[in-house]
């Protein structure tokens, strides 16, 4: 048993974790941080929106400069692909993060172990550590922030060179010459658009009848259309039956949903994006008492403690968007919360990014949730070729969409797809959480030439007046 004891200790250095140990460190708590990986950073440093949006920054130049330069009266000549130069930025920006990781644990004094850890009961942690050996930590209160990982399909089995998950996808020492992707979610899309863009053929296979489920249909519909231009080949309302791998490649197996006629399609590399999964192995959660739901997810309250008191769970592994600023919204929640404070996070206020070209963005109700809820509404929508800076950048595929309440013009969602919808979409999410109405954001001066005017018209679309269209 170590000499020391702890206020806190947080399982799991991610998002969830690290800000976790920064915010109760802050708060005046002893806090370790325990994490098995070498680096800090969890899966989104290290394996997930980092090297992603690395590799999505540096093919989007690429194809820029392959496909859309010459239109700006930039001659190219000799484009050609450094893989190898492109995955060691990606990795120098990774490594350069999760360094600045360990420094903020440095600087907030929270203790670091790299290690695996389990919970022998409420109040200690045991960590295996890397280097060998094993300690036995006491603690006030746990915090598990342990995070998810990816899911498959019954008899397929990644093994991230021919078959991978997102993390062999973020990996691929060469360019695959077809790429089938399971599943038109965000992995699918996203990393689907990195291969693509680098020069590989990339068929989208998804069971449903069409992309990226959750988000507002008409967005998905008309990403489904640009993607579809810029090469995507997307097979909806069909499954993968099987993969049989050769040294030659792998052969897919594809059917209808609902049955009907096989095909198979040839692949080079298959990439599986079906979903990620709560990861909770070897925590040793059955013999302490906490429970799981039945997709295993930890089970928790409204200041997010488990079933044993003394133990709670923010992130990935507890219900909720799978999303990073997710995971840091549930921490300071809790940690704020276990020292006395108020601590609440509203998931429908929880944006989601899709980073894509254009990108696609979305926060608080789809139309199709405002339907099956009944609630009176309006919709409004001002494209982006009607936007004077998307004419001068040549960007003009897309739309905002803004949802409204029938009566006040309350703004209850929004939906963007184009250029840097992103960050377009805060000013919403801040409305959202303001209870803004299409008023405030139509009365809001937004600079000009500025993606964001397209924001304002919808708004002002909403109440019947938009201007430029
Ligand atoms: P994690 O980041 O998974 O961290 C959990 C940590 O716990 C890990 O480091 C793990 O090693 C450690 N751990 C687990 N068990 C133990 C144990 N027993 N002992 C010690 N340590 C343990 N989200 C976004 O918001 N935006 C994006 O652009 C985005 N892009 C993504 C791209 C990809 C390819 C992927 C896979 C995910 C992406 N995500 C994105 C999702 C995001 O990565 C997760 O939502 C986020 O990392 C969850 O944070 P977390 O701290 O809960 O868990
Ligand atoms: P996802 O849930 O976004 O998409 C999975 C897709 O696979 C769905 O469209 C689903 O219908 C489809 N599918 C499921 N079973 C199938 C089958 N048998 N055959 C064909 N299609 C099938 O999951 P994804 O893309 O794996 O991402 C996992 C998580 O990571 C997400 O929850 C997401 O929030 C997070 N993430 C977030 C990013 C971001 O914020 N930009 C980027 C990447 C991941």
């Amino acid at each position: 048993m170590s000499e020391k004891s702890y206020d806190l200790i947080v399982i799991g250095g991610g998002p969830a974790g690290y800000v976790a140990s920064i915010r109760a460190a802050q708060l005046g708590m002893q806090v370790a941080c325990v994490d098995k990986r070498a680096t800090l950073g969890g899966t989104c440093l290290n394996v997930g929106c980092i090297p992603s949006k690395a590799l999505l920054h540096s093919s989007e130049r690429f194809a820029f400069a392959k496909e859309e330069a010459a239109a700006h009266g930039i001659a190219l000549q000799g484009v050609e692909l450094d893989l190898a130069a492109m995955m060691g930025r990606k990795q120098k920006v990774v490594d350069d993060l999760t360094k600045g990781i360990d420094y903020l644990l440095d600087k907030n004094k929270v203790d670091r172990f790299h290690g695996s850890a389990s919970i022998p009961a409420a109040g200690k942690v045991q960590v295996s550590l890397a280097d060998g050996g094993s300690v036995e930590l006491p603690t006030r209160n746990i915090l598990i922030a342990t995070g998810s990982e990816p899911t498959s399909l019954p008899g397929i089995q990644i093994d991230e060179r021919q078959v991978v998950s997102s993390t062999g996808a973020l990996a691929l020492e060469t360019v695959p010459e077809h790429l089938v992707v399971i599943g038109a979610g965000v992995i699918g899309l996203e990393l689907g658009s990195v291969w693509s863009r680098l020069g590989a053929r990339v068929t989208v296979v998804e069971f449903l009848d069409h992309i990226l489920p959750g988000m507002d249909r008409d967005v998905s519909k008309q990403a489904q259309k640009i993607l579809g231009k810029q090469g995507l080949d997307f097979r909806l309302s069909s499954k993968v039956t099987a993969l049989v791998t050769a040294t030659s490649g792998v052969a897919v197996q594809v059917e209808p949903s609902q049955g009907g006629e096989p095909e198979q399609l040839d692949a080079d590399v298959v990439l599986v994006a079906v979903g990620r999964r709560p990861y909770t192995e070897g925590l040793g959660l059955e013999a302490v008492g906490v429970t799981q739901d039945e997709r295993g997810f930890l089970a928790v309250d409204g200041a997010f403690q488990t079933s044993v008191p003394g133990i709670y769970a923010v992130g990935d592994c507890v219900p909720g968007p799978m999303l990073a600023h997710k995971a840091e919204e549930d921490a300071i929640a809790c940690v704020e919360t276990l020292a006395g404070q108020a601590g609440h996070v509203d998931y429908d206020r929880v944006p989601g990014v899709v980073y894509t070209h254009p990108e696609i963005a979305g926060v608080g109700k789809t139309e199709d949730a405002l339907k099956a809820e009944g609630t009176p509404y309006r919709a409004a929508k001002f494209p982006f070729s009607a936007n004077s800076r998307a004419k001068a950048t040549g960007e003009t595929d897309g739309f905002v969409k803004v949802l409204v309440s029938e009566e006040h013009a309350r703004v209850l969602g929004m939906h963007i797809i184009g250029p840097g919808a992103g960050d377009l979409l805060q000013e919403a999410v801040l409305g959202l959480e303001y209870g803004a109405t299409a008023e405030d954001l139509a009365r809001t001066c937004h600079a000009h030439p500025g993606m964001g005017e397209a924001v304002k018209e919808a708004a002002l679309a909403a109440l019947g007046r938009a201007l430029h269209i």
